[in-house]
């Protein structure tokens, strides 16, 4: 190592690997915005959103549920099969929407959502339903899990709010969704109601609570992060006193936190590489937070600093690889590759990953092993910040206080799933935070298909 890169390193981590002290303003920050999330009415860019679901399942349901999964990536619509004691079977038809589609009129989108439907209830899973059912007879309830923010007025009501993970479909902010499903299905003359409208974030919790009943955080890390929790009716200030007094006293209702919006310059620990990607982005100054430690700008932001060591001979012997000045042209899967790689493998995977640059010079293995390192540092920063996010909804829930009981998270998530030393990064985090003792009570479980169970779930629980 150079003494120019050693310079640029301490640097860098010095930026980076936030100690207790430099997390606590962030998790104060985010335990502030859940009070004004609470009173603030959902409007515009909406916080600590209703669900309106207050009832988590057992573990005991049993029967087959469409649901409907829109991320940043995939559309799944599946045909959840609840085979009761925790159990369940999925069938699904999954497609990516194409960037003509995420940036199209809205009828086009969801026509398109439309024939996916379709493609499962007649195709697909035609075995799974009843001759009615799918002749369009008899009606189809679906539970559509939305990856985005929603107003929720309604189990099965809420309007379209600003979307992010590059989608800005035309003519859909303010309307209601389920609307512009039930649009679409007359359309493509398919019977099929909305029964429920989820946050993946509340799909997870739900669906991690059908195999534990005991979980009391949903939380996705992948493109992007949220995360859900249940908090008492008589605290969500922002529902109407009529609709409040409706509910028995000490209900619980689950809430979207959408925590990926939380924080701004005052107490987020911002780099001027954070910067300087937020002004490239389509959508500056959104979702500040997730831009720092999410799926979709990992990469990103380990190019941007990459950049930096080039620039002064610290890496690629200072020449700029052909490709490699482009914005977003490094995704976070490269990172992911980087980090799992073993020495013996590094020229292989070497030539794969940097292979779509055009280097005058080949990269030699002390270049790999700066990028990895810079790679390390940036995805310490996610889990770190994860972190913050748990430590906050933890508090916000008084669980360490409570009892003594295990803390169940059910989790989710490319990012968290399949990076490379994530979970480890993450439980060290918690463990600096809390300490041993309350860390070790932690539990990060994984909700598989989150999203499609979830939905299933509410659109059973809510008919
Ligand atoms: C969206 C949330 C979603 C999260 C995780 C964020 O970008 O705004 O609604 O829950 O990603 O998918």
């Amino acid at each position: 190592m150079t003494e120019i890169s050693d310079i640029l390193f301490k640097k860098l981590e010095s930026e980076f690997i936030l100690n207790r002290d430099q997390l606590a303003p962030i998790v104060n920050g985010f335990l502030n915005e859940f009070q004004i999330g609470l009173k603030t009415p959902s409007k515009g860019l909406a916080t600590m959103i209703p669900s309106f679901v207050t009832q988590l399942p057992t573990g005991n349901e049993t029967g087959t549920f469409m649901s409907l999964d829109l991320g940043g990536t995939n559309l799944r619509i599946t045909a959840v099969q609840l085979l009761g004691d925790g159990h369940v079977k999925v069938l699904e038809v999954k497609h990516s929407p194409t960037k003509e589609l995420k940036t199209g009129p809205g009828e086009l989108f969801f026509d398109w959502i439309a024939d996916a439907v379709e493609e499962l209830i007649t195709v697909k899973a035609r075995h799974l339903f009843q001759p009615d059912q799918v002749s369009g007879k008899e009606t189809l309830a679906l539970g559509v899990c939305w990856s985005f923010p929603v107003d929720q007025t309604e189990v099965n009501r809420g309007t379209i709010l600003r979307m992010g993970k590059g989608f800005t479909l035309q003519n859909t902010e303010g309307r209601d969704l389920a609307t512009m499903f039930h649009e679409a299905f007359e359309r493509k003359g398919l019977n099929v109601k909305v029964s429920a409208i989820l946050n993946d974030t509340v799909g997870t919790l739900v669906a991690h609570a059908y195999t534990n009943p005991r979980s009391r955080i949903g939380l996705i890390f992948a493109t992007g992060v949220n995360a859900a929790y249940p908090e008492k009716v008589e605290n969500i200030i922002k529902l109407d006193q009529q609709v409040r007094d409706k509910y028995p006293a000490g209900t619980e209702m689950l809430l979207n936190t959408e925590i990926d919006i939380f924080g701004n310059e005052d107490y987020l620990p911002l780099t001027s590489y954070d910067i300087t990607m937020d002004k490239s982005h389509n959508q500056p100054k959104f979702q500040l937070y997730e831009k720092m430690m999410s799926g979709a700008y990992l990469g990103e932001l380990t190019r941007l600093i990459a950049m930096d060591f080039i620039k002064n001979d610290a890496l690629f012997k200072g020449q700029i690889p052909e490709g490699f000045d482009e914005p977003w042209s490094f995704p976070t899967m490269y990172m992911s590759a980087l980090e799992r790689d073993v020495t013996s493998t590094r020229q292989v995977s070497l030539e794969k990953i940097l292979g779509k640059y055009h280097f005058e010079q080949q990269p030699s293995l002390e270049d790999i092993a700066i990028l990895t390192r810079i790679c390390r540092i940036v995805s310490t920063r996610s889990a770190l910040l994860c972190s913050c996010a748990i430590a906050a909804l933890i508090e916000q829930q008084g669980l360490v206080t409570k009892s003594n009981a295990d803390i169940i998270v059910g989790m989710n998530g490319s990012t968290y799933e399949f990076y490379p030393f994530m979970e480890e990064r993450l439980h060290r985090a918690l463990r600096q935070w809390f300490g041993v003792e309350i860390s070790d009570r932690i539990r990060l479980e994984i909700t598989s298909d989150g999203g499609s169970v979830g939905g299933a779930l509410i659109a059973m629980l809510c008919c």
